[in-house]
């Protein structure tokens, strides 16, 4: 099959046309944060591109928005040597350690004209990012500050960073983890039975340096560009001109930047983003004051370790002193024990913390922590304070044993070999089905209106709830008998259990609290396997072959449905009427129902996708290949072999027009 030069010309023009569309709403969602489309709309757009360039692989470029997630993971990074050194800046502790920076400054220009550039000081780590012709070459870490790793394959999975843009040159900025996707991956850890990430500055390091780019990109870093650089040097007079031409270049600059003329101005940015510091959506840790001009940046020069032109002023670490009264364990929904401890209350940056986990009993060891001890406490992007260090042991101090039995039911813990976490293996234990319940009727699993910690903990307790199936035998007459129950709640209850019968499959799969199971994985095997039974009854070799699925989640799949106790909850929830299947079309009764068409060739104004949808949602089989079963071939331009294999079957060939048409009338 030869393309005719014409429709290969329409077919990359599309695909160009696709890939600008899609790098201006990843620019209107990613950087501005202002997009102009639905998260379906821009998806649409997505899989069509993805779609164009798998057929037609010539069209695929490096710069394609396709292209973020790439590649089979590494086996390390390569060291590269940075164009000039990445520095690090002198500290300012307080006010008057400012104002000597500024008196020097003022010294050194004596008396020349001068302002700064005030910026937060995002806590991330830097990394230095170059383009040749407009493409992303390659991402370097700072490494020693002399040489760093290259990391571009994980940095181009971070969607604010451009692929592409103009010019030859060098960006240099902090990668930072959002708040909001810290705390998310840490639930998600916590869950899994691995250790919590410290703070978001951790989190962020640890993600950029992931052999596997597909991690990287599951943890949704984020970039701010402040050096815009050629040949190591900044490329405009001032650093504000700097900052702006990355604006034009489609880099994400902190909004937070302004000119100071003076220290005055500049103390005032600092006062009023220390007040603004707890509702930033990531961490900051002071404020960065940079000289805006160029020339006296050079003529100002560098110490060994930084710049004379700039200083940070750190803000106050959001940490305490208090004493832990007490450690005791929390049994979660999996099981997992969790030592937990019990602070003197103690007010840090505004918020009064009276507990902190301590994740498991080797972090405890590493703390060298017993009960009375005074210690560091530090909040840091997380709702949950950590405890830092010990700095006094308590008098009368107390060592932590892990309990040998399940402080709630008394029953076996275990710990597997090469895992941290110790868990109550019964899976009756009160702790573990209260908390199961909890997670299964909450918003974002099976909303429940109504079933929180007080009535969950006395149907337990009343042994009215003794599975999570049990919630669908509960009647409005039994919950209106428990305490703090009106009949109206008890209606409300009900009514909520009801309506969540008939909530999507994923959120099912996702209540059932399969280790390694959260939500991400959940719609990941109901949209792969389609139902309950075909997952459950999916060996391990065909759990791998879901996106994402790795042998320590498919394992853990199977080890769920291999223990009896769960096929019979399975069995008890299918009774109760819950959703079984994924709500994917329901073909049957679709007007295209028992068709199947073929797609070949660039429609005039459907994309692929798109059209496949269409069909699909008429209830019709979209194939990829033309056989004697096929209903019809919709051809578009540059029609290959699929077209002439249908005229060789005589299968009816239609345009899109017409295909629209069938679609309309519902008459195959
Ligand atoms: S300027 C030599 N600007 O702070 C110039 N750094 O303590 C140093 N940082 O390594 C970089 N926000 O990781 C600069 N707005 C900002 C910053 C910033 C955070 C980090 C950066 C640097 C460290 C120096």
């Amino acid at each position: 099959m030869s393309f005719g030069v014409n429709a290969q010309l329409s077919l990359e023009s599309r695909a160009e046309a696709l890939r600008q569309e899609i790098r201006r709403h990843e620019h209107l969602y990613y950087v501005q944060d202002a997009p102009e489309i639905s998260d379906a709309g821009y998806d649409a757009l997505m899989r069509e591109l993805q779609q164009l360039e798998k057929d037609n692989p010539a069209l695929a470029t490096a710069d394609s928005p396709t292209q973020r997630v790439g590649g089979a993971p590494r086996e390390g990074f390569v060291k590269v040597r940075h164009s000039a050194p990445m520095l690090s800046l002198d500290n300012a502790l307080d006010e008057a350690e400012l104002q000597d920076f500024d008196r020097r400054v003022r010294e050194f220009l004596g008396g020349e004209p001068f302002q700064y550039v005030a910026e937060l000081k995002l806590d991330g780590l830097s990394m230095a990012v170059h383009y040749s012709e407009g493409a992303m070459r390659n991402a370097i870490t700072r490494g020693d500050g002399v040489e760093g790793e290259d990391v571009t394959e994980n940095a181009r999975t971070i969607r604010s960073l451009p692929l592409k843009t103009d010019g030859s040159f060098e960006v240099r900025g902090e990668v930072i983890m959002p708040n909001a996707a810290f705390q998310k991956l840490n639930e998600d850890r916590e869950q899994e039975g691995l250790p919590r990430y410290a703070n978001p500055r951790n989190s962020a390091a640890g993600s950029l340096r992931m052999l596997d780019p597909k991690v990287t990109a599951a943890r949704q870093l984020d970039f701010f560009a402040y050096f815009y650089l050629i040949n190591g040097i900044p490329a405009l007079p001032s650093h504000s001109e700097n900052l702006e031409r990355l604006r034009g270049l489609g880099f994400k600059v902190n909004p937070a930047s302004r000119v100071c003329a003076d220290l005055d101005a500049l103390l005032a940015f600092i006062r009023e983003f220390e007040g603004q510091r707890e509702t930033l959506p990531y961490e900051i840790d002071g404020v960065v004051a940079k000289v805006d001009s160029i020339d006296q940046q050079r003529r100002m020069g560098w110490t060994a370790k930084a710049p004379r032109w700039a200083i940070a002023f750190k803000y106050p670490a959001r940490q305490a002193e208090t004493v832990v009264a007490k450690i005791d364990v929390q049994v979660g929904r999996t099981g997992a024990l969790t030592p937990v401890a019990h602070l003197r209350p103690v007010v840090v940056s505004g918020v009064t913390v009276s507990r902190s986990t301590l994740h498991n009993e080797d972090e405890i060891a590493r703390l060298g922590l017993a009960e009375g001890d005074t210690v560091v406490i530090e909040r840091s992007g997380d709702v949950i304070p950590k405890v830092v260090r010990v700095v006094r042991q308590g008098e009368n101090r107390r060592e932590f044993v892990m309990p040998k039995e399940c402080p709630v039911c008394g029953g076996a813990v275990s710990k597997p070999e090469g895992e941290v976490i110790w868990r109550c293996v019964n899976v009756s234990c009160a702790a573990r089905l209260k908390n199961a319940v909890i997670h299964f009727a909450s918003r974002s699993v099976m909303d429940i209106t109504g079933m929180g910690d007080v009535l969950v903990d006395q149907l337990v307790d009343k042994g009215v709830v003794k599975s999570i199936a049990d919630i669908y035998t509960l009647s409005a007459e039994t919950l209106a008998e428990l305490d703090r129950m009106g009949a109206k709640s008890a209606e409300r209850v009900v009514a909520g259990i009801e309506k969540s019968k008939t909530l999507p499959l994923p959120r099912l799969i996702n209540g059932l609290g399969i280790p390694f199971v959260g939500e991400r994985t959940a719609q990941i095997l109901a949209n792969t396997f389609g139902s309950l039974d075909a997952i459950r009854d999916a060996d391990e070799a065909t759990l791998l072959t879901a996106e994402e699925v790795g042998p320590k989640v498919s394992q853990s799949i199977r080890r769920f449905f291999e223990d009896s106790r769960n096929l019979d909850l399975l069995d008890r929830l299918r009774a109760g009427g819950l959703q079984w299947t994924h709500q994917k079309v329901d073909r049957s009764g679709g007007p295209l129902a028992g068709l199947t068409f073929v797609l070949t060739g660039t429609l005039p104004t459907l994309g692929r996708d798109e059209a496949k949808a269409m069909l699909e949602a008429a209830g019709a089989k979209v194939s990829g290949s033309v056989s004697k079963k096929t209903s019809y071939v919709v051809a578009g331009e540059e029609a290959g072999s699929k077209l002439d294999k249908a005229k060789e079957l005589g299968i009816t060939v239609l345009t899109e027009a017409e295909m629209l048409e069938k679609l309309k009338s519902g008459r195959a």
